[in-house]
């Protein structure tokens, strides 16, 4: 066993921020499991955020003056410009992102650039970054959601008066109008902006000043720092500001959350496309071939926005795995947090303008769509419906009507088609006026109430839905500090 021996500090590798106390140099598994992955270096605009913040309360503190604080910013200014640029990379000897921007700082400014780390820790520094990513992210996807939502709602604007069934089940229930089933999805989706403005905000709270875990002792003003950042504050505590993560798992709850919803529409999507529904039409640009079947036409975008939802509910039941049992401080496993939101921001990032290509340029077959409205007996409740308005008691109604539907099996028909003889031999207290219930249009205009299908609401449901999602968006303010 060999007695370790001392050496300058200066002999492990730029790019990796420590190494003094070890006698011996890391094994090459160690380094491979510990090099943060590769996707992690587009962190250096957000960690070139916080070392300029940084930088401030070091010269607040005195180790700084303001002309180095200067030179080291615009030296971080540069470094992100060319790294963003593809001109820098970071080597293997980078163990993250943090060693990669000292050593080139070091690089550029010697001595200067070795003075930034005082006072700061990898823990304050990535938890203060990932916070950063985390409220861009959550902005830009919004604005995808809301492109989606505008879509739906341009779309339900033209098809707010074209009768569709509506299923339960998947059975026919009643019928509806297609614009209806549209802004349903617009509803959903708009409550998945105002969650990503709740997760913009969860991250608003500054860490920075944390240091390792205990606090930086030479903070002067932290609440500066954090204003710099665009931050709201400061988190409450040193320990829970960079080791807690619950607001990246709002992030990937709110992610989950919109491909579920994009989801359920890609569903409805490819059902819609099928021959056996044929209601719209998809675009060249925007569906797929067969490299066998010739005649094949088919809606990949919704299949594959579908799938990935698989992909964004992983990355929040991850996150959630590694957090459960973690011991209430940093410890490496934490650095999973960022592999999970970037995959969930990244997959968003791709389906939503997909998705809303496709549904901009697909194409409403509304005769096919109005002829299904009444198959399967869809108008069987304005009969019941009828009935109870003459006094008949609901459950009795619901019998007659019932019974309306097995006499038309039975000979053949539709409920429209019923005439007056049919219908008094299947219960003489109906009339004339109860066939006239029996019309789509009749089943459409009857439910005006607020949320009901009528075309008369499409425009009081845009109204709603833009004004939520105005409001959402308003939301994304940055407001005045507080501690
Ligand atoms: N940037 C890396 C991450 O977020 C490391 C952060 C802290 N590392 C450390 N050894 N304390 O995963």
């Amino acid at each position: 066993m060999s007695v370790p021996t001392t050496r300058p500090a200066s002999t492990h590798e730029p790019g990796k921020l420590w190494g003094g106390r070890f006698a011996r140099p890391s094994a090459t598994a160690l380094e491979d499991l510990s090099r943060s992955p590769a996707d992690n270096f587009r962190m250096v605009r957000y960690d070139a955020i916080g070392s300029k913040a940084h930088a401030g309360e070091l010269v607040r503190a005195g180790i700084l003056t303001e002309s180095e604080r200067t030179t080291i910013e615009s030296a971080l200014d540069d470094i992100v410009a060319r790294h963003e640029a593809g001109d820098l990379r970071q080597t293997s000897s980078d163990e993250d992102v943090h060693g990669y921007l000292e050593r080139l700082l070091v690089a550029e400014l010697g001595d200067l650039g070795g003075k930034l780390r005082a006072g700061r820790s990898r823990n304050d520094q990535t938890a203060n970054e990932l916070r950063l990513y985390l409220r861009d992210a959550s902005a830009q996807l919004a604005v995808e959601v809301v492109a989606l939502i505008e879509a739906l709602i341009r779309r339900a604007e033209e098809t707010g008066a074209v009768p569709a069934p509506g299923f339960t089940h998947l059975q026919p229930a009643q019928p509806i109008t297609f614009g209806h089933q549209l802004l349903a999805h617009a509803a959903a989706l708009s409550r998945d902006v105002e969650r990503l403005r709740h997760a913009w905000r969860s991250s608003a709270l500054s860490p920075l000043g944390g240091a390792a875990l205990a606090g930086n002792p030479l903070s002067r003003d932290p609440l500066e720092a954090a204003r710099e950042q665009g931050f709201e504050g400061l988190s409450v505590n040193s320990i829970d500001g960079v080791s807690s993560r619950d607001h990246v798992a709002d992030f990937l709850f709110a992610a989950a959350m919109t491909a579920t919803d994009v989801s359920r529409l890609a569903e409805e999507l490819c059902l819609w496309a099928s021959a056996q529904f044929g209601w719209i039409g998809l675009d060249d640009a925007w569906s797929t071939g067969s490299s066998i079947m010739p005649q094949k036409k088919n809606p990949d975008v919704a299949e594959l926005a579908r799938g990935k939802g698989a992909r964004l509910i992983a990355n929040l039941t991850g996150m959630l795995s590694v957090l459960k049992g973690l011991p209430f401080a940093y410890n490496r496993d934490l650095g999973e947090d960022k592999h999970f939101a970037f995959d969930s921001a990244d997959t968003l990032d791709l389906v939503l303008p997909a998705m809303t290509g496709m549904v901009e340029t697909l194409t409403v077959r509304a005769e096919t769509m109005a002829a299904q409205a009444t198959a399967g007996f869809t108008l069987a409740t304005e009969l019941a419906d009828w009935l109870a308005e003459q006094g008949v008691p609901f459950s009795e109604a619901h019998d007659v009507a019932g019974r309306a539907v097995q006499y038309c099996e039975h000979h053949g028909l539709v409920l429209e088609q019923l005439t007056l003889d049919d219908a008094i031999a299947i219960d003489e207290r109906l009339t004339q006026s109860a066939l006239e219930r029996l019309s789509v249009q009749s089943a459409l205009a009857r439910r005006s109430g607020p949320g009901g299908t009528a075309p008369a609401n499409v425009a009081a449901q845009v109204e709603r839905i833009r004004r939520s999602v105005a409001e959402s968006l308003n939301g994304f303010v940055r407001l005045e500090p507080t501690a």
